[in-house]
């Protein structure tokens, strides 16, 4: 770490602690000053709307606010968001560029052409097959795993919940439960299967991938491997493994398996909800990409979430932090951020190799109001941990019914933050509430494909500006190869393991 940096961390930890009732009573500008909306589109009719970001229930000062932007300037923020726009290396230790924003449209002029030409590609099959091109497609069954899987769930399950084009199943798990389950709720004759990986080697979606087409051949349909789609940024594999180049939709190395769901990996979700509504979502995440680009220090929104993050995790020593959601179409966004955030920031050294000296990302994890109240709130509003909250919602309702459910479910949202914050005294200490407990609002107007694109998007730079600001290099994942690599050595029998392991490969007839 540099002097500078090192300076600029350790005034971070100098500041006085007072309660947020008192600081929302100190300074009358407070809400004003901690809260801020990104427009996403030009305030037209048709337009989408856009998302308010409210930081005031958290402990973040404008003195504060001070103190990251030295921290960021010393970290050469600026400079890094300059390389990771303009398609320099960003990820050091596999020598890559980190070209997810130039997919929608915000990037080095070349990786912009070569991505709008693949997603034409994209279009013109997706398209194709809703036309009818390739027969009866009423169900897509999507194999993938890992950054191959968890954007395509969260995006069809966000959008395209009663309204889907073809019906979308994403499998990522190798346990044959969750595809048999997908076999069961499609029909062999009018079933696409679309695999996806961005290596095309990942043991979990080529075993399901055999199994898939397997399926398609023993159940009678005509021409197999003519229904099968590779989604993937290594073509020669896919055709390898049999699949036509004409149905291989490939992507850029340099596009990372977490920040991919912008490529061809969002093949299902331009099948379940359009070409035209993925291009929405596209266009969502490009307007905060422009935002992320242009605006510097604390009018920057994704870094103004780091400096909150950075401030409770790094110091004061926060382990978690929690995201919920209070709209049941963003039920998979916790698991999307649990990757996204931990496989990203989730390391301890930085990005030259030398230690890390603090604590790198905190665990995340979540839920969906109100469910969550009813569950694990006790501990929010009670234990002994500080776990700073987000919550989202949107304005607009996602259902049709009668508007009390939208009503309630958003006046508890916006409950659960002030209770947190306010608490309650009792001369019962069961029945007292500590308060002053951090809570971060997102308030979108509405769900609609731009919104989503625009949350996500706005999470990849919150996720990357807290790595600037820790020093990490955010777009490699060692950390997940050494259990495969011993995976492999189990099944190739030659190896003989500790006696704990050892007990229970020979308890599950494993051992050779
Ligand atoms: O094991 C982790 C990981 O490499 C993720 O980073 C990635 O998203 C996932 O596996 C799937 O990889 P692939 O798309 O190459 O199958």
């Amino acid at each position: 770490m540099t002097d500078a940096r090192d300076a600029a961390w350790k005034k971070l930890d100098l500041h006085p602690d007072p309660r947020l009732q008192a600081m929302f009573a100190a300074d009358p500008d407070r809400l004003a000053k901690l809260s801020a909306r990104l427009e996403l589109g030009d305030g037209s009719e048709d337009a989408p709307g856009g998302i308010l970001f409210d930081w005031s229930k958290t402990h973040l000062t404008d003195e504060l606010m001070t103190d990251f932007e030295a921290l960021a300037e010393a970290s050469d923020f600026a400079g890094m968001r300059a390389k990771l726009f303009s398609g320099e290396v960003v990820n050091p230790t596999e020598g890559r560029a980190a070209e997810h924003t130039a997919l929608r449209g915000v990037g080095k002029d070349a990786s912009v052409e070569e991505a709008d030409a693949l997603r034409r590609r994209m279009g013109l099959l997706v398209n194709a097959i809703h036309d009818g091109a390739l027969g009866d497609v009423k169900h897509l069954i999507h194999i993938g795993i890992g950054g191959s899987a968890l954007g395509p769930a969260l995006a069809v399950d966000a959008l395209a919940r009663d309204l889907a084009k073809v019906d979308v199943h994403v499998v990522s798990n190798i346990d044959g439960v969750a595809l048999e389950e997908a076999f069961a709720a499609c029909d062999p004759q009018t079933t696409m299967i679309a695999v996806a990986s961005k290596t095309f080697t990942t043991i979990e979606t080529m075993t399901n991938a055999a199994s898939a087409l397997n399926w398609l051949k023993q159940q009678g349909v005509d021409d197999p491997s003519g229904r099968v789609v590779a989604l993937t940024a290594n073509p020669d594999a896919a055709v390898e493994w049999g699949v036509d180049e004409t149905r291989i939709l490939p992507f850029g190395e340099s596009v990372g398996g977490r920040y991919s769901i912008w490529s061809s990996i969002g093949f299902p979700v331009a099948m379940a909800i359009g070409m035209e509504e993925f291009e929405q979502m596209l266009a969502g995440a490009r307007a905060v990409d422009e935002h992320f680009r242009d605006a510097d220090g604390r009018a920057n929104l994704p870094l103004r979430a780091a400096f909150a993050d950075l401030y409770y995790s790094r110091i004061k020593g926060a382990q978690t932090r929690a995201v919920f959601a209070y709209d049941e179409r963003l039920g998979l966004f916790p698991d999307y951020l649990q990757q996204l955030e931990m496989e990203s920031n989730g390391k301890a050294v930085m990005a030259d190799g030398t230690p890390l000296d603090g604590e790198s990302a905190p665990i995340t994890w979540g839920g969906v109001g109100t469910d969550a109240q009813h569950a694990v709130f006790q501990l929010l509003h009670q234990g002994t941990r500080l776990v700073p909250v987000d919550f989202i919602a949107s304005i607009a309702p996602g259902d049709m019914l009668d508007a009390a459910h939208h009503r309630i479910l958003l006046m508890n949202c916006f409950a659960q933050g002030a209770a947190l914050m306010a608490g309650k005294e009792s001369e019962d200490a069961a029945r007292a509430y500590p308060g002053d407990r951090p809570s971060a609002t997102i308030l979108c107007d509405d769900l609609d494909p731009a919104t989503l694109g625009a949350l996500i998007a706005f999470h990849e730079h919150r996720t990357f500006a807290a790595a600037v600001l820790l020093g990490i290099n955010p777009f490699d994942q060692f950390g997940v190869e050494l259990g495969k690599q011993i995976a492999k050595q189990i099944e190739a029998g030659d190896v003989t393991f500790d006696p704990s392991t050892q007990a229970l490969l020979t308890a599950a007839g494993l051992s050779g």
